[in-house]
């Protein structure tokens, strides 16, 4: 829990990811109880399992992509294992295409007591896309909480050198150990808003792959720990894909 606050910051910049995409039209239901739709022609996206298929290699190589940070390309940084590299998300009751693009926006918040900042910051988006937003022309998506692997004992690895070493993700689609507080923030502060949010639920999927991040393969190299961020090309390219889902399918 310690290492999950030290490392939340970088972990509220990225869960303050809002996605707006303009001039779209949106079939939503505007019911302010079920205006957490992540829910597509009767299947969610975010629940199912990751399953290794060698056949299927990432889109990218790393090692030759210039727009990778050194943090996060973890190939190049040394990483000796490759398995990683050929998990893909099956959602429990339909396929997921494969996408080629995605856009985002980026917002950084202060430092005070998080979970409280997190709350207040999200209040204030919401009060602003009730304000702003007309749902027949624009789609709101909130990027939900991405979780780090700090403590195998919430993976039932209790001896585990904390996500180094990892090279498989958690079978089948429950993780054994808690989920970040940020979570319930984030249902509790998008269930006040009235206009249709779509939430990109990532948390459980991303919980699954404690085998994802850069561990000592990171910008500090053998000195550093990173069990936040996660290498690239990997499971952010599964997040990607399914926001691109969503949307083709708003679309059709
Ligand atoms: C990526 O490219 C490098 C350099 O061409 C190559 O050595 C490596 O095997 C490639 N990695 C994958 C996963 O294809
Ligand atoms: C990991 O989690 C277990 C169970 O919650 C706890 O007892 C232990 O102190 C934690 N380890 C670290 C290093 O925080």
């Amino acid at each position: 829990m310690a290492l999950w606050v030290s490392s939340s910051f970088e972990k509220l910049v990225i869960v303050m990811i809002v996605l707006v995409l303009v001039h779209h039209h949106h079939l939503a239901n505007g019911n302010a109880n079920e205006n957490i739709e992540n829910r597509v022609s009767g299947c969610d996206l975010f629940q199912g399992s990751w399953v290794e298929d060698i056949s299927n290699p990432p889109q990218y190589n790393a090692t030759t992509c210039p727009f990778i940070e050194k943090e996060f390309n973890c190939q190049n940084n040394g990483r000796p294992d490759h398995n990683y590299l050929y998990y893909s998300w099956h959602p429990t009751s339909c396929d997921l295409p494969r996408w080629d693009f995605i856009q985002v926006g980026s917002k950084v918040m202060k430092d005070m007591d998080r979970m409280v900042a997190f709350e207040m910051a999200l209040g204030t988006w919401g009060a602003w896309v009730d304000t702003n937003i007309d749902p027949t022309k624009t789609m709101v998506f909130f990027q939900g909480i991405s979780p780090n692997h700090y403590n195998g004992s919430d993976w039932n690895e209790p001896n585990a050198k904390q996500c180094q070493g990892q090279m498989t993700p958690v079978l089948g689609s429950i993780y054994p150990g808690q989920y970040p507080p940020a979570v319930a923030v984030v249902k509790r502060a998008l269930s006040k808003i009235k206009k249709p949010v779509t939430l990109l639920d990532i948390t459980t999927l991303s919980l699954l792959r404690k085998d994802g991040h850069p561990s000592i393969y990171g910008i500090g190299g053998a000195s550093g720990m990173d069990c936040t961020h996660w290498c690239i090309a990997g499971v952010p390219d599964t997040w990607n894909q399914i926001l691109y889902n969503l949307i083709i399918w708003h679309k059709l």
